[in-house]
């Protein structure tokens, strides 16, 4: 398995779809390289096309404070896109562009193993979820194989519906419920000569996300 820097060379060198004739550079992602909270946007704007980080224009400033507001900070999380590359003018990535990039996204998330993914906006849910609705699944917790997928409005949808900032502070609020809430103990396999409920581990609950 490659390890997060490799992927990101590996990103920077990519011309697998058209964004890579007009970006400037891409944008792998950054933040804690065992993070155990990754959210996923939908791909890199004006400014972190010019300096190759994601989520730093007015989007990311209000990333930045939702993070603040249940006590995190980005070196605490992951932060990447469906596509590491600017589309032209930020229109949507394309279907295909997506499913080019998505070895990368894949890779990244195999390299980081997070617990809980954080799908930002319509785009990333359907990676997971394709066909429903952002507002009708957001802030509800899916276990997606050994993931928790927390999806939730885009930060930008705050920038052009004011109305939804206080929905967006509200839905992280119950991210940062469920990153305290104790996780589930591992079940251990069923021990055929040892009949009986296994004991709770003394930390089964104790142990939160963070
Ligand atoms: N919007 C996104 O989806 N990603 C970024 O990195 C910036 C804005």
């Amino acid at each position: 398995m490659a390890d997060l820097q490799t992927l990101a060379q590996a990103i920077h060198g990519c011309t697998d779809c058209g964004l890579a004739r007009s970006r400037t550079q891409a944008v792998p992602g950054e933040g804690a390289p065992q993070a155990r909270l990754m959210f996923i946007g939908e791909g890199p704007g004006f400014n972190e096309d010019q300096q190759g980080r994601p989520f730093i224009g007015p989007a990311g400033q209000f990333l930045d404070e939702l993070l603040g507001s249940i006590g995190l900070a980005r070196p605490d999380v992951f932060i990447t896109n469906m596509v590491k590359c600017r589309p032209p003018n930020n229109r949507d990535p394309f279907p295909g562009e997506m499913e080019a990039c998505s070895k990368h996204l894949d890779a990244q998330i195999e390299a980081i193993k997070p617990k809980v993914i954080v799908p930002l906006g319509r785009h990333a849910l359907a990676k997971w979820f394709p066909g429903e609705s952002i507002g009708k699944v957001r802030a509800k917790p899916r276990r997606f194989g050994g993931l928790t997928l927390f999806p939730l409005y885009h930060p930008a949808a705050a920038l052009h519906n004011g109305a939804l900032r206080s929905t967006i502070l509200e839905d992280f609020a119950k991210l940062g419920d469920l990153l305290r809430a104790p996780e589930p103990a591992e079940q251990p396999p069923r021990d055929e000569a040892a009949p009986g409920p296994a004991e709770p581990s003394p930390e089964s609950h104790q142990i939160s996300m963070f």
